[in-house]
């Protein structure tokens, strides 16, 4: 289904044409004095500019052509020649119908036949998920969400962070320690123990360790880089043990992802890639595309047109252990061979722009992405406490996922109490709402500003009733849900066929005939903030038409019906965008 604003720059457009000016003339939006106009066009002055003419003269000869369009109720002129227009009635109320009748609710097309791999998440084996990786998942699990909503084929992958330096360390400090010394016997053959040696919490407590003492002594360092060169290479009892971490890690995730109701497609990692990188070196090596630079293997990626100079990307280090750069330049040649997609976007970390430039460069200079891969990095903010540096704990260290979620349950416990929801619901109940309600304090605040600004983390403020809050558009729905539940109860219907009477009730159908608007702004921007601020104006515009009017308590038919069919819509609306933002809604509260 197309937007209504796309329906009427479409008529307009036509009404331009037929003047002798571009189509494009004629794009329409949603006028910001909304009680002058619902719509407005500003096509006239352009036109002018290029006629040389008076804008009112042809915005009038417009206007004249538009007035025979029955969907108008007025057309008017205003000030220089802007072209203000108001829908009729019966017009908004037909196209209600169509969307109250589609299942989708208006879903676009925009990505009908197109294939996109997102990739999100990027959590490393073994170092614990810090907030970063938390907003990656968020956002990118929202643009899967509605890219999927607007017809878009997507790949998820969370690309595993499994074959750096790390890995080495915690070999290394596994070796040190004698902990499984079968993994370290260069005698060993046959098979290795299929029991992890090593838990997930082994590994939390082990990370650090090695990591603390690599920086305290260069020897430990030294060490590590070797096993990480040495697993890379191949080495039998290094890729034992790592697999068992990958494996080991992988079921922490899974649990902590899926508790956020975050699921992904592929579960690849860096090293997924290993057997296409020495091909793909030779490649780029007998194109010329890779030289050595001072015992390393680099692809230069600097035009001449830089601003910055952007260094070459780094293949093969001097000890022959390959990068960051590296694996996510195969992984590009696996995913164009593998799903031949459009786009290949990248939700990361916004300071991760360079690398991603560096690899896009290389990749395209290889022409790796074909003619027909975009390839593109959507990167994000910093999540900060109230010092404004990256989210710690108290403690000062990484804050954890799941302690994360377990302080936002919390909060959400407490406020639900506060606010004398829920009290007399069953435990299970409670406990299941405060959960839904925490998350979606997460998931709202993180996605309501755009991906790129950094916000500050407030859980007092994320977890309120009021204002633009995810618990405030869940206790708006669970609110609609209950007007129609009561209206059920009392056997009174819905109308089929809408008849409007308040400028309350038009305003809410312009606001639900948006929705493919916000849908494919979100889309085109990959900004779920757009939806969120779509969201929450829907729920503002339906507390006034609230306010206003009588529902339940209504005794004339006709207007009741037509205010239940709203509310119903609303309802709909409201919770496919809570959707696409990943946000649960509970069946009470
Ligand atoms: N593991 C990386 C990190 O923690 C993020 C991975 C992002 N995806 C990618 N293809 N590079 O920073």
């Amino acid at each position: 289904m197309s937007s209504l604003l796309a329906e009427l720059s479409g008529i307009v457009g036509d009404a331009f044409a037929a003047e002798g000016f571009p189509s494009e003339l004629g794009q329409v939006q949603s006028s910001d004095r909304q009680d002058l106009a619902q719509f407005q066009c500003n096509g006239a002055l352009p036109a002018a500019k290029q006629a040389k003419t008076n804008p009112r003269e042809i915005a009038e000869k417009v206007a004249k052509q538009l007035r025979a369009n029955s969907i108008f109720a007025k057309v008017e002129i205003a000030g220089p020649g802007f072209i203000n227009l108001n829908l009729r009635d019966e017009a908004l109320a037909e196209r209600m119908q169509t969307l109250a009748a589609d299942r989708e609710l208006g879903a676009l097309v925009t990505g009908r036949g197109k294939t996109a791999v997102l990739d999100f998440g990027g959590p490393n084996v073994a170092k614990p998920m810090h907030v970063g990786h938390l907003r990656s998942a968020i956002i990118g699990d929202s643009l899967q969400r509605l890219f999927r909503a607007n017809g878009w084929t997507i790949v998820s992958d969370v690309h595993l962070g499994d074959w750096g330096l790390q890995m080495g360390q915690l070999i290394s400090e596994i070796g040190h320690r004698g902990l499984a010394p079968i993994y370290f016997d260069p005698e060993h053959v046959g098979p290795y123990p299929a029991e992890s040696p090593v838990t997930m919490e082994d590994l939390e407590e082990l990370y650090p360790a090695a990591s603390a003492a690599c920086k305290a002594d260069p020897k430990r360092l030294e060490e590590a880089r070797s096993a990480t060169a040495e697993l890379q290479a191949g080495r039998r009892g290094y890729r034992a043990l790592w697999q068992h971490f990958v494996d080991v890690s992988e079921q922490g995730l899974t649990r902590e992802y899926g508790s956020l109701g975050i699921e992904f497609d592929l579960w690849k990692g860096e090293a997924s890639v290993e057997p296409l990188i020495g091909p793909m070196i030779e490649d780029l090596k007998s194109r010329g595309l890779a030289v050595e630079s001072e015992g390393a293997l680099v692809v230069p990626v600097a035009q001449s047109d830089d601003k910055k100079e952007l260094p070459p990307l780094i293949l093969v280090k001097s000890d022959g252990a390959v990068l960051y750069g590296t694996t996510d330049l195969a992984t590009i040649v696996d995913r164009v061979r593998a799903h031949e997609p459009d786009l290949i976007l990248y939700v990361v970390d916004q300071r991760q722009h360079m690398h991603f430039e560096q690899v896009f460069r290389a990749a395209r200079r290889a022409g790796y992405t074909g003619n027909r891969t975009q390839l593109e990095h959507a990167g994000f903010g910093t999540m900060n406490g109230p010092d404004g540096k990256p989210f710690k704990t108290r403690a000062g260290g990484v804050m954890k996922l799941y302690d994360l979620i377990a302080m936002a349950t919390d909060e959400a416990e407490k406020r639900l109490a506060e606010a004398g929801m829920a009290v007399d619901y069953p435990e299970d109940e409670r406990k299941d709402i405060a959960r839904k309600v925490g998350i979606a304090a997460l998931k709202f605040a993180d996605l309501s500003n755009h991906r790129v600004s950094d916000y500050i983390f407030d859980l007092a403020r994320f977890t309120r009733f009021e204002g633009k809050t995810g618990p405030y558009l869940q206790y708006a729905a669970v609110r609609m849900q209950s007007i129609l539940h009561k209206a059920r109860e009392a056997g009174f219907e819905a109308a089929a066929k809408v008849v409007l009477h308040t400028p309350e009730e038009r305003n809410l159908i312009l606001q639900l005939l948006a929705l493919p608007h916000a849908m494919s702004g979100a889309e085109h921007n990959r900004a779920p903030n757009i939806l969120c601020d779509y969201v929450f104006l829907l729920a503002q515009i339906f507390n006034r038409f609230y306010t206003e009017h009588h529902i339940m308590s209504e005794t004339d038919a006709g207007l009741r019906s037509t205010r239940l069919a709203l509310v119903a819509l609303t309802l709909a609306v409201l919770s496919k965008v809570l959707g696409l933002l990943g946000v649960e809604v509970p069946a009470r509260m």
